[in-house]
């Protein structure tokens, strides 16, 4: 990812495409991009928990991959495109996900559901065939209280199962 030179900037000026909408607004040079979805754009589905990077709550896809709110500056989305929890509900892409997860209890809090819904899309969109052992590693940077995992590899499992014709990890 690359780092704009902020070196005295108090203030900088991005273009950036959340959800689909393109915008233009001037940024605190030091503002996460978690801080700009939730208090700017009022895309409160982005979650914060610890704040350095550990726990997935905050995760968005930058430019189609994952990416941590709260270690990325809003200075740096300027010309790609950010997606939240909020444009890939509404536009039905994590529609099967969610109905898995819902048909395995695989959100309890909902917390951390955000970040483990969309991680769980980027490997899914990869079609790439995968074990329930590649489920786990790719989704261990999104962390859970509640459900001990299991469901959520069950649900992630179906999703990749229904598409490669019922073969399941
Ligand atoms: S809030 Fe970003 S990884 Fe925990
Ligand atoms: S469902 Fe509560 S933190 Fe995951």
């Amino acid at each position: 990812m690359s780092v704009p030179d902020l070196a005295g900037a108090e203030e900088v000026e991005i273009e950036t495409t959340v959800n689909g909408r393109p915008l233009r607004r001037r940024v605190d040079a030091r503002q996460h991009l978690a801080d700009f979805l939730r208090q700017d754009l009022e895309l409160t589905g982005t979650h914060l928990g610890c704040e350095h990077g550990v726990c997935g709550a905050c995760t968005v896809l930058l430019d189609g991959r994952v990416a941590r709110g709260c270690l990325t500056l809003a200075a740096q989305i300027s010309g790609r495109r950010v997606d939240t929890i909020e444009g890939l509900s509404e536009s039905g892409a994590l529609a099967e996900l969610q109905r898995a997860f819902i048909e395995r209890n695989a959100a309890q809090c909902g917390f951390c559901s955000s970040g483990m819904l969309l991680t769980a899309y980027e490997l899914v969109s990869s079609g790439e065939t995968v074990s329930r052992a590649d489920i786990r590693a790719f989704m261990s940077g999104n962390l859970c209280r509640c459900t001990g995992y299991h469901a959520i590899v069950d649900a992630i499992a179906a999703v990749v199962a229904a598409r490669n014709g019922g073969a399941r990890p």
